[in-house]
C-alpha cells in the first residue's frame, strides 16, 4: 500500500495527510475548497517547522514530507488510482454517503475505503457501496501527528483481510490501532462526549464558571486539558453532531445535548475554528498558545 487519498483538508485531514506523508506514503489531499487546501498545507508546513525547531525532524524530512503531498479539488482525479482512501470530510451523513457512493465508482476494485467519522455508522456508509467488506472506520485523534490512538471500527460486513491490512498500516504509522465494533460513538466518543456534555450542563446550571470547571478536571483528574477547552478544539458543532447521533442511535436521554451547546452552535460559536467557543480566541494570542500546548510532545 503506497498511494493514499485523504478527503477533507480540515483539522483532521491535514493531520492525517501529514502523518502518512511523513512515513513515506504518497498522499493525494482532496477538498472541494481550494481555500481549505491552502490552509491545510499551511498548517502542515507550520507543524513541520515546529518539529524541525524541536530537532525532532531534519530539513530533509520536512522537504520529503511536503514532496509526498499533492492537492486536488477534483475527487475523480485525486482518488482514481489509490490503494486506500481516508475520508475526513465534514461530519455530515449526506456528505459522507454521497462521497462513498462516488468513491465506489471511481476507485479500483481493490481500494479500501476508510472513514475518519466520529460517529456515523460504518455499516451505513458501507451499505451505499458495492464493496462493504472493504469499508472500515479509521478514527484518528486530534492532533493526528501527535496522538497515538487509531480506533479501528469494523462495520457489520468488514472483512478480516481489510481489518488486518488497516491494523498493520496503522502500526507502520507508529500508531496504536485499537479494534472496536460499530455502535454509536464507537468507544472514544461514547465515553468522552457524555463527559463534555456534562461539563457544559454544569456550566449551564451555574455550578461553576468555564475556568473553574476546566481547572477541576485538569488539576483534580490530571487531564491534560479541561473538557470545555477540549470541546473548543474538537469543534462544538462536531460535539453536538456526535451527541445527536448517540441520542438517536441509543434512544437514551442520557446522550441528549445540553441546550447551551445547541445554542452556542446556532450562534456560530464553534470553538477554536470560529474564533470563539467557551474561550475567546480572537482577541489574544490564547489560541496560538493553547494550540502549541496541545500539540506539544
Ligand atoms: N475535530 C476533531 O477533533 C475530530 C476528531 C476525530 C474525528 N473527527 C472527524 O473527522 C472528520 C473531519 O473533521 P474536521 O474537524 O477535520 O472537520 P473540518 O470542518 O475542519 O474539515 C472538513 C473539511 O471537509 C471539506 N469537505 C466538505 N465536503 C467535502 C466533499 N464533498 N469533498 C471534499 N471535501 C469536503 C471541507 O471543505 C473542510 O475543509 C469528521 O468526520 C469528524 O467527525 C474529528
Amino acid at each position: 500500500m503506497k498511494n493514499i487519498a485523504v478527503i477533507g483538508a480540515g483539522s483532521m485531514g491535514n493531520g492525517i495527510t501529514h502523518t502518512f506523508a511523513q512515513f513515506g506514503y504518497k498522499v493525494n489531499l482532496i477538498d472541494i475548497s481550494q481555500e481549505s487546501l491552502d490552509k491545510g498545507m499551511a498548517t502542515i508546513t507550520k507543524n513541520l517547522d515546529r518539529m524541525l525547531s524541536k530537532e525532532r525532524i531534519s530539513e530533509d524530512d520536512k522537504k520529503s514530507t511536503l514532496d509526498h503531498i499533492t492537492t486536488f479539488t477534483d475527487l475523480k482525479e485525486g482518488a482514481k488510482s489509490v490503494d486506500l482512501v481516508v475520508e475526513a470530510a465534514t461530519e455530515n451523513e449526506k456528505i459522507k454517503l454521497d462521497l462513498f457512493k462516488q468513491l465506489d465508482e471511481i476507485c479500483p476494485e481493490n481500494t479500501i475505503l476508510a472513514s475518519n467519522t466520529s460517529s456515523i455508522p460504518i455499516t451505513k456508509i458501507a451499505a451505499v457501496t458495492k464493496r462493504a467488506e472493504k469499508v472500515i472506520g479509521m478514527h484518528f485523534m486530534n492532533p493526528v501527528p501527535i496522538m497515538k490512538l487509531v480506533e479501528i471500527i469494523r462495520g457489520y460486513n468488514t472483512s478480516d483481510e481489510t481489518n488486518n491490512t488497516i491494523v498493520e498500516l496503522s502500526k507502520n504509522l507508529k500508531k496504536v490501532p485499537t479494534e472496536v465494533n460499530d455502535y454509536p460513538g464507537f468507544v472514544a466518543n461514547r465515553i468522552l462526549m457524555p463527559m463534555i456534555n456534562e461539563a457544559v450542563e454544569t456550566l449551564y446550571n451555574n455550578v461553576a464558571g468555564v475556568q473553574e470547571i476546566d481547572t477541576v478536571m485538569k488539576l483534580g483528574m490530571a487531564h491534560p486539558m479541561g473538557p470545555l477547552q477540549l470541546a473548543d478544539f474538537i469543534g462544538l458543532d462536531v460535539c453536538l453532531s456526535i451527541l445527536e447521533v448517540m441520542y438517536d442511535g441509543f434512544k437514551n436521554p442520557k446522550y441528549a445535548p445540553c441546550p447551551l451547546l445547541v445554542n452556542m452552535v446556532r450562534a456560530g460559536k464553534m470553538g477554536v475554528k470560529s474564533g470563539e467557543g467557551f474561550y475567546d480566541y480572537s482577541k489574544s494570542k490564547k489560541a496560538e498558545k493553547v494550540s502549541s500546548q496541545f500539540s506539544a510532545a
